[in-house]
């Protein structure tokens, strides 16, 4: 992916997109190579590489850190930035104010949003300014106090009527792409089949018009992974064996050896 005109194609031609979300130099070096269509500089990282117990504490400039570093990973890979939490909903204003600020200083390709009807206007006023815009429905991970959890959303009638609503308001809006987190995957299938934008699915079924996951959670980095996850390698216990290793070499003077000496 070069630019958003290929998501639209791949919406047209059917051709699923791929998207990693991660936040490191080496980490988007290698999606890079191994031709991801997308990488997200999540919010998710103050979970993740921060230890939070949710995304709200992460700030704009520790977002833009991750980016450039993201960026110079993988310097022709499509990049979509988080905007974090309370950084875009202030105010119109403030929303273009650090959206730009995340173009400017990163070079990021978009910035990603949270929400429907409620940040419709904020949405419009960053397209206009020529800032692409992916949406966020579904779990929006900002708002877990007032969804009382990490839980499947768009259970009762009422919930997929108004997520179906806020994904109509949000192309309407200008964004070129949205993100469908924990909703059913009937749901997900209609949404994509209604929409003329590109839907990137995590926990929303097969029928969205591309997959995300966490990378930090697709390689098994930690003990347990959501129902969603697909554990590609078990990261976790390769790390583990590898310092045991480590440390066993250093006590029996194994580490280093002859070839890792300067003479
Ligand atoms: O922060 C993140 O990684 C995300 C994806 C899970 C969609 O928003
Ligand atoms: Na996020």
């Amino acid at each position: 992916m070069k630019n958003i005109n290929d998501f639209f194609k791949a919406k047209k031609e059917k051709k699923k997109i791929s998207m990693i979300s991660t936040y490191e130099y080496w980490s988007a070096k290698i999606c890079e190579e191994a031709g991801i269509d997308c990488i997200l500089v999540g919010d998710s990282v103050g979970m993740v590489d921060a230890g939070y117990d949710s995304t709200l504490p992460v700030s704009l400039n520790e977002m833009i850190y991750h980016a450039k570093a993201v960026r110079k990973g993988a310097p022709n890979t499509f990049i979509v930035v988080d905007m974090p939490f309370l950084t875009y909903q202030v105010s119109k204003e403030e929303a273009l104010k650090n959206a730009g600020k995340i173009m400017k200083e990163t070079g990021a390709n978009a910035v990603k949003v949270e929400g429907g009807r409620e940040i419709a206007l904020i949405i419009q006023k960053l397209v206009n300014a020529g800032i692409p815009v992916m949406g966020h429905l579904g779990l929006t991970p900002q708002s877990v106090h007032a969804l009382g959890g990490y839980k499947l959303q768009g259970k009762t009638e009422k919930q997929r009527r108004k997520i179906i609503e806020d994904a109509q308001i949000l192309q309407e809006a200008g964004v070129f792409s949205i993100v469908l987190e924990a909703v059913p995957s009937d749901l997900a299938k209609e949404i994509t089949e209604i929409l003329d934008i590109a839907t990137i699915g995590i926990g929303a079924g097969k029928y969205t018009d591309g997959q995300v996951l966490v990378l930090h959670d697709m390689l098994g980095f930690f003990d347990k992974s959501p129902k969603f996850v697909k554990r590609y390698i078990e990261s976790r216990n390769l790390f583990l064996n590898a310092l045991k290793e480590f440390k066993e070499d250093i006590i029996n003077g194994k580490f280093p050896s002859e070839e890792h000496i300067y003479k």
